[in-house]
């Protein structure tokens, strides 16, 4: 032992010292130039500020919902600071939100054991519990598979006929005005279409007051839920109560024989009679139809308002587009489109896909995790809510070349497996996406072929307090006749 204490005190060993420092001061500057990230990867845990305890960064998160920068940009920022994934605390739960292709693929695309979709319970106390986008995996099939049997094409194909109607006639009414709210008369035409398709109401001050109730309840979606007289919340509950009353007595009615109609509500009653245990409760039926009406609405009208902002900004585009619909046979009201739309003109179906890509209207899909496990690297604990970001993969350069350019063509060829997520991947894939599409294209078809149009005010502020980014104003469009050329 003293030998050897001797022997590092020898003149070689001093001769090393210079050489270890340098090593020393080289591997420190390699560490500290490898990206915050990797650094986690390290620690185990995702990069990120899960704030106070309880409160977390809650009060950031409603900020942002709050604000004209709309709540993605919470999601946002966070991205930008720690990377493609990180961690944060909202609500009392830890939320993990991940942009990457290679995870959309496992926790959507496979439907992952690990994970089981779950949104904040604000979300379940509005929709209901037995809402198909809130239920576990297993009641999620039951459900999905009931809902989907009745949401079948010939109902869609009614409800593009009704909805094309209601666009040919709402256009109509635009002639004499010198200013027209696309979102605004977007959201009516699709919500009357959808309550058609649903329960067929078609009143229209029965359709109002249910209008005004659904507003509510998607209001105060990702609001406080704070059940006090006066809150949001404590408001949108009051309206789900008046939403499922109503939806009650119609039941009664249609179970009594004394209402009968051609309905997704019948088409569900029916099948209660004939197959016994193996049929959807009311309570069931009824948290859905609500669902349906809040997943279709909103996020339809929205998408339609961006497209037309889209289109108006990218002028080339839409005259390429209006020459190609001037080639195609006249299509007259008295003959409404149907599901062919879907097949119709391949370019258009570009430029909504586009639309859908730009206005990432559902920004990222949350998936709980059953145990832990690792997702990037990072360790993710049982009961982390793991949020694929959508919006950053659809503005990914890595995913699409220059992502912030609205260019429909980029479709022309397949984009990169898993890139585009506008209405999800997987088991829980959107169950409108279709019909959402559908509209979309007749909404687009029958307003190019009508009129030029030029959009007012060019803010791109969002609604406050909004679900899904919506435009602020509107989209204020002013329009002439397309027979009637501008001077
Ligand atoms: C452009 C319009 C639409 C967009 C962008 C959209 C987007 C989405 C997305 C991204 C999901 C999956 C969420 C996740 O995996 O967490 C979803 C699910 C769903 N959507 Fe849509 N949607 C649209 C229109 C519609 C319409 C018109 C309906 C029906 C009337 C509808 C009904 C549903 C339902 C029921 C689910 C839940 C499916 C399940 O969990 O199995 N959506 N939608």
């Amino acid at each position: 032992m003293v030998n050897m204490t001797l022997h590092l005190l020898t003149p070689p060993f001093f001769q090393l010292v210079p050489l270890v420092l340098l090593a020393f001061i080289v591997l420190r500057t390699l560490l500290k130039a490898i990206p915050s990230s990797r650094k986690a990867a390290v620690a185990a845990s995702p990069p990120g500020n899960t704030g106070l305890p309880l409160i977390g960064e809650t009060l950031a998160f409603l900020a942002a919902y709050n604000s004209s920068r709309g709540v993605y940009d919470f999601v946002r920022i966070r991205h930008l600071r720690y990377g493609r994934c990180f961690k944060t605390s909202i609500l009392g739960c830890t939320h993990v939100f991940v942009s990457s292709t290679e995870v959309a693929k496992t926790l959507l695309g496979s439907e992952s054991p690990d994970f089981t979709k779950r949104y904040i319970r604000s979300i379940a106390e509005l929709l209901g519990h037995q809402s198909l986008l809130c239920s576990s995996h297993e009641q999620h099939k039951f459900i999905r598979r009931h809902i989907s049997s009745t949401f079948k094409l010939e109902a869609m194909d009614s409800t593009i006929k009704k909805f094309d109607e209601l666009v040919v006639d709402t256009l109509r009414s635009w002639e004499k005005m010198e200013q027209i709210l696309v979102l605004r008369d977007a959201l009516k035409v699709t919500f009357n279409a959808i309550c058609k398709m649903l329960i067929s109401i078609e009143d229209e001050h029965e359709l109002e007051i249910l209008r005004n109730d659904i507003f509510e309840v998607s209001e105060a979606m990702l609001a406080f839920p704070l059940k006090l007289p006066g809150t949001r919340f404590y408001r949108a509950l009051k309206a789900r109560e008046r939403i499922m009353n109503r939806l009650r007595k119609m039941i009664d009615l249609r179970k009594r024989e004394l209402e009968c109609h051609e309905d997704f509500l019948q088409d569900l009653l029916k099948k209660d009679e004939s197959c016994n245990n193996d049929s959807l409760t009311d309570e069931q039926i009824m948290d859905n139809i609500l669902t349906l009406i809040i997943a279709g609405q909103v996020t339809t009208a929205s998408s339609i308002a961006w497209m037309v902002k889209y289109l108006d900004e990218n002028q080339e585009i839409l005259e390429k587009l209006r020459a190609l619909y001037l080639e195609l046979p006249c299509k007259d009201s008295a003959s409404p489109f149907g599901f062919e739309v879907l097949n119709l003109m391949p370019y258009a179906i570009k430029i909504v896909k586009e639309s859908l890509r730009m206005a990432s209207i559902v920004s990222w899909f949350p998936r709980v995790a059953l145990k832990d496990c690792e997702i990037e690297g990072f360790k993710i604990r049982k009961g982390w809510i793991v949020n694929v970001n959508a919006r950053s993969v659809h503005y990914d350069p890595m995913a699409y070349d220059e992502p912030f350019k609205f260019n429909p063509s980029r479709f022309d060829e397949d984009s990169k497996p898993y890139s585009f997520m506008a209405f999800g991947i997987g088991g829980r894939i959107c169950m409108g996406m279709n019909l959402a599409k559908a509209m979309m294209l007749v909404f687009l078809h029958r307003l190019i072929t009508t009129y030029r149009y030029k959009v007012i005010e060019a803010d791109t502020s969002l609604q406050k307090g909004a679900m899904f980014p919506m435009l602020r104003n509107g989209c204020p469009i002013a329009v002439t006749p397309v027979t009637k050329e501008p001077n």
